[in-house]
């Protein structure tokens, strides 16, 4: 399979094939997601979450995006990689976003950078693509914005949804993520635009779903214990690691392990 491109992407929507893509951090995982027939790799701000450990996307920065970037670059012979414009860098405007972007293609081997934000970062959205910098765009629920919306809400503000998009796509990004938007509006937005849209927690039909590699594979803390509606789990990791290391601490107590095969 031939390495993919943004205007691959772009042109899923026109063959109605449905991309499908998924987070990665490191360079083991974004191996087997490649292998497996990932279309898209995202090392997601969602990184502070599942493997900071944190509570919200805020605090990453950006060297550490870039260090899991590389990592995951590194890894993909097949998917598009993408990686998060971390806050405050589409914040702050056209130049600040243009040298955050820069930096992580330059440093990372990625393909396309993904940003956050609609109408009102529609000039800095521009500013990327005119500098030849692939971009997704991000509507819908916006982490980096969590503070001022004050919790993760079902969107469903249609008219505001219809411009954020449409703004998007002026700006020449070829793809765009719809986060937590209601179905039928997330339907409707889909059916406005040329480019496609991937969904999370926003319904069927989107031109693509993206889940959190941690939430589909249940790979998660112990006080993770409420499943949020749109995450499908594909497997049960915590239990499968937990396990595994309760035998071999077992049998290492119990002088099980190393036998002589594991001996020299
Ligand atoms: O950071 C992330 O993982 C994301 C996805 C939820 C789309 O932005």
């Amino acid at each position: 399979m031939a390495k993919l491109s943004p205007p691959k992407i772009s042109a899923c929507k026109k063959d109605a094939r449905k991309i499908v893509m998924a987070t990665a951090y490191d360079y083991p995982s974004a191996r087997i997601l490649d292998d497996a027939g990932m279309d898209i790799l995202l090392i997601g701000d969602s990184l502070g979450n599942v493997v900071q450990g944190k509570t919200t996307t805020l605090p990453v920065t950006l060297d550490e995006i870039v260090y899991h970037a590389e990592m995951v670059a590194r890894a993909a012979q097949n998917a598009l990689v993408i990686v998060d414009v971390p806050f405050p860098f589409g914040q702050l405007g056209p130049e600040e976003a243009l040298r955050a972007a820069a930096r992580i293609l330059k440093e990372t081997q990625a393909d396309a950078v993904k940003m956050e934000g609609g109408e009102k970062r529609a000039a800095t959205l521009e500013a990327l693509v005119e500098a030849g910098i692939p971009v997704m765009g991000h509507c819908g629920l916006l982490p980096q914005d969590i503070r001022q919306a004050g919790g993760y809400f079902v969107q469903r503000q249609r008219e505001q949804l219809l411009r954020d998009v449409a703004a998007v796509e002026k700006s020449g990004a070829f793809a765009v993520v719809l986060e937590y938007v209601g179905a039928d509006i997330a339907a409707e937005v889909t059916r406005s635009t040329a480019i496609p849209t991937i969904g999370i927690g926003s319904g069927p039909a989107c031109d693509g779903q993206v889940l959190v590699f941690h939430d589909l594979l249940g790979y998660v803390p112990p006080e993770q214990t409420r499943l949020p509606k749109h995450v499908k789990r594909y497997a049960d990791l915590r239990t499968v690691i937990s396990d595994a290391v309760k035998q071999y601490a077992d049998e290492v107590r119990q002088s099980v392990f190393p036998d002589d095969r594991h001996s020299f």
